[in-house]
């Protein structure tokens, strides 16, 4: 028989249990965006140079744009040139005193030869304060493993673009960061990572081992004066996201403006206080998370699905 008092001590542990969920919650909203005081990043970074993949569009350009408005100089890395160029200009325009490099390099080449010769060595010779790993690649749209838009050469392409560079290039930076004692990596990954997410089964698995190679690094390297943060966005109104500006989906530039505050602050959160919010979601049971999701991705294909048709019927 369990006697009252055993019962009383479990009631107990869940309650708090219960209350600590809460009040971890509560701080991950309010303090890295309400209370903290963004730390000086030159300080955090301790070199010139920020690196920044996938930096022509969307959340990477944003950063590089933010990332100069501090004074550092640019080293952008991105798949298209005269994206490069266009980028490198909009950004002179407006930050005169910064330098800004590029080099193009598509990463879904997964060639270590290619990287030696085309990308490392830009790396290893400029006293690289930052390095962001945002280059990444989704589905056209939300489907099952085998009918995914692109074939098995876009899963392949996936598992690259979103594993490899950051891989690669965070053990290129991280020599000199140990030596110097100081450096900031951040990985942008996505909230994908947190749930099983029906319908993008490669893009929310390799999502997830970005949050968990950087759960292991930041062990690794705890004694060192290195920062290392996961940003994990929910919905970013960008080219891949296909979403329109609203309250939950900002725009890049306040998205990111918001996010790099956060550097130093919090190793790991969405990026903005609106998506902190909204990832409360993801404490839900799991059975009626996977549920809410599974309706979601489907709701979702059937929409491209439809839109699919009528492009189709119009031709
Ligand atoms: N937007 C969201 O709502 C959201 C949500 C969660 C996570 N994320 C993550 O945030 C990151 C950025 O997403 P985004 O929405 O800003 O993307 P985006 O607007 O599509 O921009 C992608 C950038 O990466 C470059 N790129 C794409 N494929 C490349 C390749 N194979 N090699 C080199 N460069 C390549 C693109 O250059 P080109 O123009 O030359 O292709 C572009 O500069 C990704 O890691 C994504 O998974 C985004
Ligand atoms: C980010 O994730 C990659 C794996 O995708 C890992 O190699 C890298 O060390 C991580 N870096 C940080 C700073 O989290
Ligand atoms: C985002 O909105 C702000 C105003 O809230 C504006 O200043 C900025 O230029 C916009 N950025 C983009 C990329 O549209």
């Amino acid at each position: 028989m369990v006697c009252q008092c055993t019962l009383n001590t479990l009631a107990y542990f869940a309650l708090s249990y219960i209350v600590y969920r809460f009040v971890w919650a509560l701080y991950t909203i309010v303090y890295p965006y309400l209370i903290a005081s963004p730390p000086d990043l030159h300080k955090l970074a301790g070199g010139k140079w920020a690196v920044v993949t996938g930096s022509t569009d969307g959340i990477g350009k944003a950063y590089a744009f933010e990332l100069a408005k501090n004074g550092f100089n640019l080293l952008l890395i991105s798949r298209t040139q005269s994206k490069l160029d266009a980028t490198k200009e909009e950004i002179k325009k407006e930050h005169k005193n910064v330098e800004v490099e590029t080099i193009s390099y598509d990463f879904s080449d997964a060639n270590l030869n290619d990287y030696k010769k085309e990308v490392l060595p830009a790396i290893e010779k400029r006293d690289v304060g930052i390095l962001v790993n945002n280059v990444g690649l989704s589905y056209d749209y939300p489907e099952i493993l085998h009918k995914v838009d692109g074939g098995l050469q876009h899963l392949a392409n996936v598992g690259i673009v979103n594993i490899l560079p950051t891989s690669i290039l965070t053990a290129a930076v991280l020599p000199q960061m140990v030596q110097r004692n100081n450096g900031v990596i951040v990985n942008i990954s996505s909230s994908a990572a947190y749930a099983k997410m029906s319908l993008w089964a490669v893009y929310s698995a390799s999502k997830a081992y970005v949050n968990h190679f950087a759960n292991i690094l930041r062990n690794e390297y705890a004694h060192t004066g290195i920062t290392i943060q996961t940003i994990c966005p929910m919905m970013v109104s960008t080219k891949m996201s296909k979403a329109r500006v609203s309250f939950f989906a900002p725009n890049t530039t306040n998205y990111v403006r918001s996010a790099i505050r956060t550097i130093g602050v919090i190793p790991e959160t969405t990026g903005c206080i609106q998506h902190q919010i909204q990832s409360m979601i993801f404490g839900l049971p799991e059975l009626v998370l996977d549920l809410l999701i599974t309706k979601n991705s489907q709701a979702v294909r059937a929409a491209a699905l439809r839109k699919r048709e009528k492009a189709a019927k119009a031709q």
